[in-house]
């Protein structure tokens, strides 16, 4: 092994640790009861080995580079909590395949390879506004993700064992997500396999349709040329999830060898193998606080939730805390301000990064969907999709007039038909959220409200490039 006392780790002075984050503040902190049993959480999760390989970790900082820098298109999904009980054969398929279907358009329409990340096999704890709430007029601890304690309210004490059945659950879906993928569940030589049924808009039906028969055309061509490859029967599927829960990412993280550096000397640097990606929430960026502390260390790309609390200053001083070597893809800054504050807030946040020393270094994607939440009738947490849509649509506006690249999408999603996003093409409405209401935290948009947005994106890209007279497909 290296000896890396002496040397810069992930281009930090060693006085970094994997627990130097213990001796500063931090927000959303959870206090164990029991500390005597997650002491032996801890310890387990420290003999278990890595859920991710560096070499993938930074095979997708190399996509997130390119993504940068303009050359492809990054769509990032999945539930808001992930419960235990989702890691489960179609529950799984449904999200891979929904967002295999929505980067098809985003192919079709974007024309540039699309980086996927799904908010999967991990994304099980949540910050939470307040540490109590009321249940049937008792007043008990917030669910805080199953990784933390449990959602029925008499397990709502926080539980340690929860973090090695994290840990289970994310390797056994992260398992089947591979094993699906390398099976096939995503040959584009049989797009129509996709299960389209639940698609009734004939409308949607129609465009989909359109995408899929241009790959298909595609695809005979660049067998008839030769020229097509493995790549085309299967693709990567990124795994990522808010690091909120330190307890569980220090002991998944690992000094390993850097697959990129030379046989003859080698590096070595942090990885937070839990998953490939990481992102720090809008309520745990402060700067000088435990998390910001943390993945400063960690060689993996990571995110950061841009919102309307963000002052621009803090922007900078967090792309120099996280990415002092500047490292293009490295940092995704994941902005969510609204509909109504997007305009007025995202212009500035763009200057004060791309008039600085990161430009062109980060990755600019949009969640249209954490500025967007309200409460209607009966306290229902919805969203609604005019918002939604709109919150993307100004964003990739604001984007085109500053000249910098919006290069990602960040949603809140299903494969499932749940009614717990008001509007899009079916038309739902608030009597309508009951109907399949599923979520235990924020609403997702459903499978059809989701392509819909993948298509919004695409003929923006589509328009953009028609005008520009640009168009040679790229497959990715
Ligand atoms: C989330 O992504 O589920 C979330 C809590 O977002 P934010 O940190 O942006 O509020
Ligand atoms: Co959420």
């Amino acid at each position: 092994m290296a000896d890396t006392t002496t040397t810069k780790i992930n281009g930090h002075t060693p006085e970094w640790t994997p627990d130097s984050w213990r001796s500063k503040p931090m927000k959303q902190c959870p206090d164990y009861p029991d500390k005597a049993a997650l002491a032996k959480s801890v310890a387990s999760l420290n003999r278990l080995p890595p859920i991710v390989h560096p070499r993938e970790i930074n095979q997708l900082k190399q996509h997130l580079r390119d993504v940068a820098q303009g050359k492809a298109f990054l769509l990032q999904g999945g539930d808001c909590a992930e419960l235990f009980d989702y890691c489960e054969q179609n529950a799984i398929e449904s999200k891979i395949k929904l967002l295999l279907q929505m980067s098809l358009v985003l192919v079709w329409g974007a024309n540039k390879r699309v980086v996927r990340i799904g908010r999967m096999a991990g994304q099980y704890a949540k910050p939470r506004s307040s540490p109590m709430e009321t249940v049937d007029g008792r007043q008990v601890p917030s669910f805080r993700g199953d990784i933390l304690n449990g959602f029925h309210v008499d397990e709502r004490e926080l539980d340690p064992d929860r973090l090695v059945k994290a840990y289970h659950h994310s390797s056994a879906t992260l398992n089947y997500i591979r094993a699906a993928i390398a099976s096939g569940i995503a040959d584009l030589s049989k797009p129509l396999d996709w299960s389209l049924t639940h698609v009734h808009d004939p409308e949607l039906k129609a465009k989909y349709e359109n995408a899929v028969e241009f790959l298909k055309d595609m695809r005979s061509f660049m067998h008839t040329i030769g020229a097509e490859n493995e790549k085309f029967h299967t693709v990567d599927l990124f795994t990522s999830h808010e690091g909120l829960l330190l307890e569980y990412e220090q002991p998944l993280t690992r000094l390993l060898e850097d697959p990129t550096s030379s046989r003859t000397k080698p590096k070595q640097a942090y990885y937070d193998t839990s998953a490939h990606f990481l992102w720090i929430g809008d309520r745990t960026r402060q700067l000088d606080h435990a998390h910001v502390e943390f993945f400063r260390g960690i060689a993996n790309p990571l995110g950061v939730k841009v919102g309307p609390t963000t002052p621009a200053s803090d922007l900078l001083e967090l792309l120099r805390a996280l990415n002092p070597a500047r490292e293009p893809g490295k940092i995704t800054l994941i902005t969510r301000y609204g509909a109504d504050k997007v305009s007025a807030l995202l212009p500035a946040h763009i200057r004060a990064v791309e008039d600085s020393e990161y430009a062109r270094t980060v990755v600019w994607q949009c969640d249209p969907m954490h500025g967007n939440t309200q409460a209607v009738s009966r306290g229902i947490k919805t969203r609604r999709f005019t918002d939604i849509f709109s919150e993307l649509q100004e964003t990739l506006r604001i984007h085109k007039e500053q000249g910098s690249y919006l290069g990602g999408v960040h949603l809140e999603l299903t494969g499932d038909p749940v009614t717990e996003c008001l509007g899009g093409s079916e038309g739902l409405g608030e009597d309508d959220l009951s109907t399949n209401y599923t979520s235990f935290c924020d609403p997702r948009l459903n499978e059809k409200q989701a392509l819909e947005l993948a298509f919004l994106i695409a003929d923006h890209y589509r328009t953009e490039r028609n005008g520009s007279g640009k168009s040679s497909p790229v497959i990715g």
